[in-house]
């Protein structure tokens, strides 16, 4: 695997990769892999000839009482799991080759999604979704023709991306990628490490709340309040919401709550 830190760098990879007639995977991340990003870099592994992965924590999508700062960020031990996942390339551009002229947004061209981006966690996170569709289309500029892979874990933003992709006509086709869990259902997050003693055990609650709601569809509203009844009995978890997306084949359930120092996102398909 090579290190790759300038956008021209990786751009001439991988346009010799696609000119030697190879298919390109690319995993963008914001590093602090765990196996929910080693998922999704195995299966472009397998699905591609040439993997490209990105690790940037983008300071453009967290507000301005958000973790930035504290966004936990380990690169040695990233570019082991991201070699042993199969990644030839691994993409670590510094905040100033991504954005020479500073954190921008207000004054630079931006990308800004209406709909999806408005509701849960784009109503918790103004301009979120903002910063992240921003630096998803200027890493797929970069990356250029390819499969690009991302968690349902984050189902709202796989949903911003697919409406990036689709209404620009980039030429990325996004492929959605099942939640990685550990063993008690706690879906795997960089942010899991900011959970102290009990709150771990307390952390599945969000699991738990999800599927407490998914025994009471097709009622939304019994769904919505089982979730919140099930974090509620949780003294250390405050939930921010709970909440449920009628998609063309399934209800989606959602959830975010704070435990600790950690805000956590979670969600839930069921057919319909
Ligand atoms: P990050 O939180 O590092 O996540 C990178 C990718 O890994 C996303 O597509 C996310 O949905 C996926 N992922 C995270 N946890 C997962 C899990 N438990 N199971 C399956 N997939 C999981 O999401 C971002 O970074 C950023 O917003 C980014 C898209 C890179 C833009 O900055």
């Amino acid at each position: 695997m090579r290190v790759i830190e300038t956008i021209a760098a990786l751009r001439k990879e991988l346009d010799a990769a696609r000119a030697a007639g190879r298919t390109v995977g690319f995993v963008p991340t914001m590093g602090f892999l765990h196996d929910g990003h080693a998922a999704l870099m195995r299966r472009a592994r397998a699905e591609c000839d040439a993997v490209a992965a990105s690790i940037f924590v983008n300071p453009l999508q967290f507000g301005p009482n958000e973790d930035f700062g504290a966004y936990p960020r380990d690169l040695e031990r990233d570019s082991t799991i991201a070699s042993d996942a199969g990644v030839d390339l691994l993409f670590t551009p510094s905040v100033d080759e991504m954005y020479p002229d500073g954190v921008p947004m207000v004054t630079s061209v931006h990308v800004d999604i209406p709909g999806v981006t408005d509701v849960m966690e784009g109503a918790s996170r103004p301009g979120h979704f903002d910063g992240v569709a921003t630096v998803v289309a200027k890493l797929f500029a970069i990356a250029g023709p390819c499969r690009a892979y991302f968690g349902e874990k984050d189902f709202q933003q796989l949903l911003v991306v697919r409406r990036l992709a689709a209404d620009l006509s980039l030429p990325v086709e996004v492929v959605g990628c099942p939640t990685e869990r550990e063993a008690d259902g706690l879906a795997r997050s960089s942010r899991n490490v900011y959970l102290e003693g009990a709150q771990r055990d307390a952390a599945t609650v969000l699991s738990r709340a999800l599927h407490a709601g998914a025994g009471r569809l097709p009622d939304l509203d019994a769904a919505r309040a089982a979730m919140r009844d099930t974090v509620a009995a949780e003294p250390l978890a405050q939930i921010d919401y709970a909440d449920a997306l009628v998609l063309a084949d399934e209800v989606r359930l959602l959830i975010a709550a704070r435990v600790g120092r950690a805000r956590l996102i979670d969600n839930l398909g069921v057919p319909l």
